[in-house]
């Protein structure tokens, strides 16, 4: 059996949404390759869960819609780990019923949906750069985005919106604190097997359907899938990559 690079010892990791989906994954996939893993999410006892996993780990209450729950989270993370190395800002909602049709959305839906998957990352990305810089440089950011972000044909206008606009994000903090050390890059996942909110969503059946017949490689994703891509490049093996996206879609946009 393989064993597992140890490629994270003696780095400390901050996910938000870690407690379920591509955000739990990631953070067991970090802590098996040895990263200390500060596993945040709105979900307390989901993050307990995921950092019980962990062989070194803290789980923090963390919405980031609150800027002084993630200023605090980052906080948390430097005084138990002593730095801050790598930070995936993952939290993401998806209003599958009332993130549609623009000319009849509500403001207020939009708004909720750009707080937490645009603001939301701004938030996570201005307290990790602010301890990366306090401490002299260097770091790894990953941002989550999604394939919505990199075309028009969701419905979901605030959803694609705040993803594309990641994208944008992702390029500025490469292009500003490169100078710095600090690498920042995105992926870009695919139709997985659930969508964040999924209890919401109109149709699963008709969806799952649907993309297991227009996939190439004909299955939706899983979090396993998209968390080695969020780790290969939050790790030094990526040194060189910033301002990239990274998409993990089985082939979707290839078509
Ligand atoms: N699942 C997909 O098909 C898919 C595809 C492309 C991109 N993505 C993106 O991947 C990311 C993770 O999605 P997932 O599929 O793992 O979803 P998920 O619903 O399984 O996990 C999302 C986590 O974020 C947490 N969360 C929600 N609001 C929050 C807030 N305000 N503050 C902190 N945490 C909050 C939830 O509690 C949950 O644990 C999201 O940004 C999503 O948009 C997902």
């Amino acid at each position: 059996m393989a064993t597992m690079p140890d490629d994270f010892k003696d780095k400390t990791v901050l996910i938000t949404g870690a407690g379920s989906g591509i955000g739990a994954a990631t953070a067991r996939l970090m802590a098996a390759r040895g990263a200390a893993v500060v596993a945040t999410d709105v979900d307390i006892a989901a993050v307990e869960t995921v950092v019980a996993d962990c062989a070194d780990g803290l789980a923090l209450r963390c919405d980031v819609t609150d800027e002084a729950q993630v200023e605090a989270a980052v906080a948390a993370a430097v005084d138990r780990f002593g730095k801050l190395d790598v930070a995936v800002a993952n939290a993401g909602i998806q209003r599958h019923n009332t993130d549609i049709d623009l000319y009849a959305l509500e403001l207020a839906e939009f708004e909720r949906t750009q707080d937490v998957n645009l603001r939301g990352v701004v938030r996570t990305a201005k307290h990790a750069l602010a301890h990366m810089m306090a401490r002299g440089g260097g770091g790894a950011l990953v941002l989550v985005s999604s394939i919505t972000g990199l075309g028009g044909r969701t419905p979901n206008v605030s959803y694609m919106t705040a993803k594309s606009a990641l994208l944008g994000l992702n390029r500025h903090i490469a292009v500003h604190y490169g100078p710095h050390g600090i690498r920042c890059n995105a992926v870009c996942p695919g139709a997985l097997e659930q969508t964040p909110n999924w209890d919401e969503h109109p149709d699963p059946d008709g969806r799952r359907d649907g993309f297991t017949a227009t996939v190439p490689l004909r299955r939706l994703g899983r979090p396993e899938d998209i968390a080695g891509a969020i780790a290969f490049l939050a790790s030094d093996e990526a040194g060189y990559a910033s301002g990239a996206h990274f998409t993990i879609d089985g082939g979707l946009t290839a078509i």
